[in-house]
């Protein structure tokens, strides 16, 4: 199984990128992220597609990779944080609450991150929920990252709904991935199961909660 540091010729994150992403409030841990970078690398140019924002801290650790690579990055959030973001809930955050809506609003920190990072040209941010967007996407994907909601039913919907738009040769990346119930919800390691026992993908590394798999 492929880890960080198998394959010594991996360019390194640029500094500015990588301080802006460890400031960066997010969910991804420090060395999962640069997982997600350096699997990233090795991705075919093209579409990327990353479900689930927050404040953008993957999506710096993806935009450093495809501006690398020379990929372009659709990152599709509805910024309204999901069901644990929400008041009274583990992971709510009362500073990033709209007091216009009363409900969380992640796209302002999301446009400052970019700026930050220096991203603005590599990234492009739809506003939506995947259930929306779905209905219209077309575009052939080289990469997929799931991170979006941890429902089963909308977990299992955004895999449906995205990873038919991978070419072969194309990366499928899942994140919060956890093989024991102790360690974290079911859904995302539900899709896990059915994207290596289902679909036709090989998983060629895991870092931390962090799987990443190629289209045959
Ligand atoms: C775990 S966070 C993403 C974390 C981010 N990748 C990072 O590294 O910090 C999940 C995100 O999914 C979004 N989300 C939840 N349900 C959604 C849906 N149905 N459609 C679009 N986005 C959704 C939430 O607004 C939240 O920002």
């Amino acid at each position: 199984m492929a880890r960080r540091g198998d394959t010594p010729s991996m360019p390194p994150m640029n500094p500015v990128r990588a301080a802006v992403a460890d400031a960066t409030k997010g969910f991804l841990p420090a060395g999962e992220g640069a997982a997600l970078h350096d699997a990233a690398l090795s991705a075919p140019a093209g579409t990327w597609l990353e479900v689930g924002t927050y404040c953008g801290k993957s999506t710096v650790h993806l935009g450093a990779a495809a501006a690398t690579v020379g990929a372009q990055v659709v990152t599709l959030d509805h910024h309204r944080g999901s069901e644990e973001n929400q008041p009274g809930w583990e992971w709510h955050d009362p500073s990033l609450v709209d007091p216009h809506t009363g409900r969380l609003e992640t796209l302002p920190s999301l446009r400052r991150t970019l700026w930050d990072a220096q991203l603005d040209d590599v990234v492009s941010v739809v506003v939506g929920s995947t259930q929306q967007v779905a209905r219209w996407w077309t575009t052939p994907l080289t990469l997929l990252f799931l991170d979006g909601n941890h429902t089963e039913e909308v977990a299992q919907h955004d895999f449906a709904a995205f990873a038919g738009h991978l070419v072969p040769g194309g990366l499928l990346l899942i994140h919060d991935v956890f093989e024991h119930p102790e360690d974290g919800g079911r859904p995302p390691w539900n899709v896990f199961r059915r994207a290596l026992y289902v679909g036709d993908y090989d998983e060629v590394g895991v870092t931390g909660s962090l799987r990443v798999l190629r289209r045959r």
